[in-house]
């Protein structure tokens, strides 16, 4: 199915957590698209610790809907996103990432600091510290992919319902992989979920320093 651009404002206001899909295939170059948007997301020392397996043999979705409760979803949208970050990605990446930097004008005396500073903060994390920063860098990406499929007239259906060991036994993943969230993407199937609405901004936002409303 064709897709149209539609504005941010516009697919931030009407999305929704899609309840069920129809599964029509995505064109190739709108998927290429959509992950692309997330490889564009900013993250600590531009270190992209994320990594991606999309799902859209039937079969193997339908592997991965039996490691995530049985959500049908899962199985119903036209490609799934299985967000994961990557322990070691530092390690293996960081010379690859100071190298681009440097042919795109970083200075070479932040390249020099960030090749002791970068393995100095995180290879000094705890592992329930590299989850929860991997946590941080993975959403961020698959919040860009999630809004530029929205964007393009897709419908999205953000997942964290799945049984990590079982995911990581259907997909094969390193032993060094940490699945964050799972994404659906796809065309909506019958009626959209309700809308649950939102706290109002006074209730969660503040000026200044705790408890102050934001004048
Ligand atoms: C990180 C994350 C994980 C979620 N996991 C699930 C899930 O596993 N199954 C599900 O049905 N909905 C899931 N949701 C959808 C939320 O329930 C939904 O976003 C929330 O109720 C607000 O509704 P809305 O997105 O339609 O505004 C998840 C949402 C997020 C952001």
């Amino acid at each position: 199915m064709a897709t149209t651009d539609r504005s941010l404002s516009q697919a931030i206001a009407e999305r929704r957590a899609t309840p069920s899909f129809d599964g029509a295939p995505i064109p190739p170059e709108d998927l290429k698209r959509i992950l692309d948007a997330g490889l564009h997301a900013p993250s600590g020392y531009n270190m992209q610790p994320w990594r991606f397996v999309v799902v859209q043999g039937q079969e193997q979705k339908r592997r991965l809907r039996a490691a995530s409760y049985n959500q049908a979803k899962v199985e119903e949208a036209s490609a799934v996103i299985v967000a994961c970050g990557d322990a070691d990605g530092w390690r293996k990446d960081l010379d690859l990432i100071l190298q681009q930097g440097l042919e795109g004008g970083m200075p070479a005396g932040y390249a020099d600091q960030a090749r002791s500073s970068v393995p100095n903060y995180m290879g000094s994390f705890s592992s329930d510290q590299m989850k929860a920063w991997l946590n941080k860098q993975v959403m961020l990406a698959f919040t860009h992919m999630l809004l530029m499929a929205e964007v393009m007239g897709y419908d999205t259906a953000p997942m964290e319902g799945f049984e990590q060991e079982k995911v990581h036994e259907v997909l094969k993943l390193p032993l060094s992989y940490w699945v964050v969230a799972l994404l659906g993407v796809g065309h909506l199937k019958g009626a959209d979920k309700f809308d649950g609405g939102r706290l109002e901004m006074a209730h969660t936002v503040f000026g200044e320093e705790f408890g102050k409303p934001l004048k």
